[in-house]
């Protein structure tokens, strides 16, 4: 592998891990302004410190990133369709491997589409996109499954569609967690990473990260269940403690509670007196949810090797469907906000510190 492409894959997966966390920001390139994206630059601001890499689009890129902070840029280069359009499955490269050097992405995304109606064209496309790339010693990270593709959200499918990713000679592949998750990583010769998905419960969101990391994932592409988070500040910081600093969900969650007292609600600047929440607080409004998560972590786990976590991301699965439901009407997007429980932990709080 030549220098550059080698350096450049390292300033995502960091070297001495080979990991990393990539902010995704790219959704309005199908979505428009979507829930918590409305305004990209106020979103990304406050967040862009703590990613390895940014995703994005040329538009956001230009209009909404600050050019003086060094964030590896991961660009998406394909699209052409829209939410409310036929088929999402229906992408070109809309951006020039040209103009991604003048940008001075560090990588290209394209989504590819499996067993869809255009999995031909997105397949062509991924290879013809290598092929100008590694000229250039530009890496691609494919996306597989997302749209009407996130029904077959499986082992099977997703092991299927990463394979073929690689084998059009995509360096990385980014995909959805499931069950059999090991399978995916273990038939997929390139690193793969992992999509946040629909909004989950803060827990969740980490029990996902935790699992897929566990199950060898490299990191992370995470959006939605950063940005959408009346947290997002804490939610990445805790993200990313899984991701380089092996916290188990625990010891995450506790991070994020912990950053949840410093930080408030939504507008990201660090709390001082106000909004800030503590032990005495009386039960907030939206509970609910909440309580969910707490039954569902006491829950035994289902006996599966290396999978002590395993009962988590099954009980995302309602919301996955769910999130189909948003991906074809999204007007229906708008969830109803949550508080996370707020009593801090005297051993994350040490732990904190480092993060
Ligand atoms: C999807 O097409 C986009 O590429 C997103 O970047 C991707 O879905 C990851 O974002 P999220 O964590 O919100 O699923």
């Amino acid at each position: 592998m030549d220098w550059g492409l080698k350096n450049r894959i390292a300033s995502i997966l960091k070297s001495n891990n080979g990991r990393g966390v990539m902010l995704a920001v790219d959704h309005g390139y199908f979505l428009g302004p979507t829930e918590k994206l409305e305004e990209p630059k106020k979103t990304i601001a406050p967040l862009v410190k703590y990613c390895d890499s940014l995703m994005v689009t040329r538009g956001v890129v230009r209009t909404s990133v600050d050019p003086n902070f060094p964030v590896p840029i991961v660009l998406r280069v394909s699209g052409g369709t829209s939410i409310i359009g036929e088929d999402l499955s229906n992408e070109k490269i809309t951006t020039s491997v040209k103009d991604a050097i003048r940008i001075n992405a560090t990588a290209l995304a394209m989504s590819i589409f499996v067993g869809a109606k255009y999995e031909h064209n997105s397949l062509v496309n991924l290879g013809n996109l290598v092929n100008e790339a590694e000229e250039y010693g530009l890496p691609v990270l494919a996306v597989t499954a997302v749209g009407k593709e996130l029904e077959k959200r499986d082992a099977r499918y997703l092991s299927l569609s990463c394979r073929i990713a690689a084998e059009f000679g995509a360096h990385m592949v980014k995909t959805y967690y499931c069950d059999n998750f090991e399978k995916v990583v273990s038939s997929c010769p390139v690193p793969v990473i992992i999509a946040g998905g629909p909004k989950l419960p803060e827990r969740d969101a980490l029990a996902l990260t935790v699992n897929a990391l566990k199950s060898g994932a490299a990191g992370v592409d995470m959006g939605r269940n950063i940005w959408q988070s009346q947290y997002p500040i804490p939610m990445i910081r805790a993200v990313r403690a899984i991701v380089h600093s092996n916290y188990t969900l625990d010891q995450a969650y506790d991070l994020f509670k912990k950053l949840c007292q410093e930080y408030p609600i939504r507008n990201n600047q660090p709390n001082t007196s106000r909004n800030n929440f503590s032990q005495n607080q009386k039960p907030q409004q939206n509970r609910p949810q909440q309580d969910r998560s707490q039954q569902s972590r006491q829950r035994p786990n289902k006996p599966q090797q290396n999978k002590p976590q395993q009962t988590r991301p099954q009980q995302a699965r309602p919301q996955q469907n769910q999130q189909k439901k948003q991906y074809q009407k999204p007007q229906q997007q708008k969830q109803p906000q949550k508080k996370p429980d707020a009593k801090p932990q005297p051993a994350a709080a040490a732990q904190a510190k480092s993060q």
